[in-house]
């Protein structure tokens, strides 16, 4: 189950996207702003049955996919989940546990959703749900491509050899209810746009914001209407988080007093009105589909704003190092003298991802206002 078929390994660009990555970054790191500057379980809604729990998207629900791959998105080594028990393995590209694992003690079927690649799953694991997700994915086929990850269409293919090896273990009848009965998390699309959009000019030579959060959507439903088609029913979708005031964009587009970078928020904002709008006659469309659009720009974007209401300090920059620019292997040092010791005061991990507490925060608002919608 570690290896990758070669069927389903993501074409090679025309180019390097290790060089393009490592440039992206490189660019960053030069910058002269560089430098500068108890979680409770719930019982399962009323008296809804949820077998399992599936997510597909990026590095918010990754729990570890990436670890195999040959990408630079990467986080299976400290100071990465160094809140996490030593015996849960790395990958998750947090201090802690991500949103998938949260929701789905929530809903009462276990502490940690595993990654689908995790070589050590046993039979219980997988009927109980796994995570497809792959860090620095995105709808657009381009954004996996160039990290060289798991895309959208990669996590189905897994996901219906998934559901061979579960019909084959517990029988048809059984698979279907498992299929149709558990909760599928859907979170991806903040690489379009930082990364794939802003960073690279592949895109922008052909699409302007509109036509390319046109082609995000597009590629969201595609997806959709093939889970569904797997047997799928129950299915959150993730909005786009405010990815213009995550700290890297701030460092990379912000100027001097580091401000959110509006183009991009303001591409999050357009690409969820139309995907919140699709997902509605989605829901028409397909019979017996709960489909749920999931706000987490604005509830989010609230805790950037007045991170002190929530318990917070600090919003503008990471914990990892300087905050400002390190994720992935650039947040790599358990001794980086700038790292913070105490995580829970910030709300971002690194330059792109919150901590576990900010995604306590944020998870507890989504499930208490969306699960009803759902079970
Ligand atoms: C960490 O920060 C939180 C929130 O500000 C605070 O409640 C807690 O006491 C701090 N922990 C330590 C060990 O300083």
């Amino acid at each position: 189950m570690s290896s990758i078929p070669s069927r389903l390994r993501p074409p090679r660009p025309p180019f390097d996207p290790k060089v393009l990555l490592a440039a992206i970054w490189a660019v960053a790191l030069v910058s002269p702003l560089h430098g500068a500057a108890s979680y409770s379980a719930s019982p399962p809604p009323r008296d809804a049955t949820v077998p399992a729990a599936y997510a597909f998207g990026d590095s918010i629900v990754d729990p570890g996919n990436n670890n195999g791959l040959a990408t630079v998105a990467k986080c299976n080594f400290p100071p990465y989940g160094r809140d996490l028990d030593p015996g849960v393995p790395m990958g998750r590209f947090s201090n802690g546990r991500v949103p998938s694992d949260m929701l789905g003690e929530k809903l009462g079927v276990k502490k940690l959703l595993p990654a689908y690649l995790d070589p050590n799953l046993e039979l219980q694991d997988l009927l109980t749900g796994v995570s497809f997700a792959s860090g620095a994915n995105g709808y657009d086929p381009l954004s996996a491509e160039l990290a060289m990850v798991l895309s959208l269409s990669d996590q189905l293919d897994f996901y219906s050899k998934y559901m061979e090896t579960v019909r084959s273990e517990v029988g048809e009848e059984r698979a279907s209810a498992i299929a149709s009965e558990s909760l599928y998390i859907v979170c991806t699309g903040a690489n379009d746009i930082t990364n794939t959009y802003f960073a690279t000019p592949l895109r922008r030579f052909e699409y302007d914001i509109s036509s390319y959060t046109d082609l995000m959507v597009g590629s969201a439903l595609s997806f959709l209407r093939e889970l569904y088609e797997l047997g799928a029913r129950r299915i959150g979708v993730l909005s786009l988080p405010p990815v213009g005031c995550i700290p890297s964009q701030r460092t990379l587009h912000g100027g001097p007093e580091r401000d959110c970078f509006d183009s991009a928020n303001a591409a999050a904002v357009l690409f969820n009105s139309k995907l919140s709008a699709e997902i509605d006659s989605l829901n028409e469309d397909l019979p017996g589909a709960r489909l749920v659009y999931v706000d987490i720009y604005y509830p989010l974007l609230a805790i950037i704003q007045n991170p002190a209401r929530f318990g917070f300090q600090i919003s503008t920059r990471g914990c990892c190092g300087t905050g400002n620019i390190e994720v992935s292997y650039l947040c790599n040092r358990l001794d980086h003298p700038d790292t913070c010791g105490n995580d829970t005061e910030f709300v971002f991990w690194d330059s792109f991802h919150p901590t576990e507490a900010a995604y306590h925060t944020l998870v507890d608002q989504i499930f208490s206002k969306y699960a009803g919608k759902m079970f």
